[in-house]
């Protein structure tokens, strides 16, 4: 089978790290275009060169905005991921290069020079995106795939406006955007990634298993999992390695459902939150394939071939 070619939209971030690392050991990656989220975007663009210099690869680097589109965000989300959105570890400077074009130009230029063949992977708030469609509306023709993690498709989201996700909260007027513009894309959600949450002592496993990538998750994952535990998450939640598995192999899915989703930018308990048309009464556009359910041991072997903890 071909390896898959993506383009990552990403705020590293634990868990974008872990989904990093299973990009490069299981497709070819374009890019990694950078945004404001977890963190700020002078932490996020630093922990991706440090991503880059520890795959030892090539991978071009992209900065993107430092802001959302409209508002400023309610909260970001270093509480979760460390201050430097790496587990405040104190990694040396990294010495991969940043490339000087701004991250939305770098979405469409990929896209041109690669038309149909790239999946676009949305691991952020969907800033960039955002913008890349603003500049050039006819992006979603030469995406192959969008995949989004992001959004909580019953209202049981993760910040401070209950039923929103952070991704879609930290930025609702680009999800809004995005969600406009492409006519289908495929969203995995806050509540799946809930569903699809590791054991703790069979990730650990993994971990020792593995080579130095698992060194370096375990060393970086430390606040997260810590904060997850205490706030009686179960498991090992990775919002984006499993939009991340998604992306790699979308056979893994065993259940979606395609529906109208569309992003509350004004409520004043809910903004950002993503409402679905569930019972598609709207008579929308089902814009929206969203991911229910994965094979749970795939998502697993592709999690452990990329900490080097083979079968
Ligand atoms: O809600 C989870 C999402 O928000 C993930 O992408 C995580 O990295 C954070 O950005
Ligand atoms: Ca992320």
């Amino acid at each position: 089978m071909t390896r898959p070619q993506l383009l990552i939209d990403t705020d590293p971030g634990v868990d974008d790290a872990l989904a990093i690392l299973m990009a490069h050991a299981h497709a070819d990656v374009a890019g990694l275009s950078i945004a404001a989220g977890n963190v700020g975007l002078g932490h996020t663009v630093r922990n991706a060169r440090t991503l880059v210099d520890l795959l030892g690869v090539a991978t071009p680097i992209f900065a993107g905005c430092a802001t959302p589109l409209v508002r400023a965000p309610d909260e970001d989300a270093a509480f979760v991921h460390g201050q430097d959105g790496f587990g405040d570890v104190g990694f040396p400077a990294p010495r991969a290069a940043l490339t000087d074009e701004a991250a939305a130009l770098a979405l469409l230029r990929l896209t041109h020079e690669r038309p149909g063949q790239l999946t676009l992977v949305a691991l952020a708030p969907l800033t960039n995106l955002a913008l890349a469609l603003r500049i050039d509306p006819c992006l979603p023709e030469r995406v192959a795939r969008l995949v989004i993690m992001g959004g909580a498709v019953t209202g049981h989201g993760n910040t401070g406006n209950v039923p929103a996700e952070f991704n879609i909260g930290f930025d609702p007027e680009a999800a809004h955007v995005v969600f406009e513009a492409f006519p289908q894309f495929e969203l995995v959600d806050w509540e799946a990634t809930l569903r699809h949450a590791f054991d703790d002592a069979e990730f650990e496993g993994w971990l020792k298993q593995g080579d130095e990538r698992a060194g370096f998750y375990d060393s970086i994952a430390g606040t997260a999992r810590a904060y997850n535990a205490q706030h009686g998450r179960r498991g090992v939640i990775a919002a984006d390695a499993l939009a991340m598995a998604v992306a790699i192999d979308p056979s893994i899915v065993t259940r979606s459902e395609k529906r109208a989703v569309a992003v509350e930018l004004d409520g004043r308990l809910t903004r950002g939150a993503t409402v679905v048309d569930w019972a598609k009464r709207l008579g929308r556009p089902a814009n929206a394939d969203i991911v229910l359910e994965v094979d749970q041991a795939r998502f697993a072997a592709m999690v452990r071939r990329a900490l080097g903890a083979q079968d």
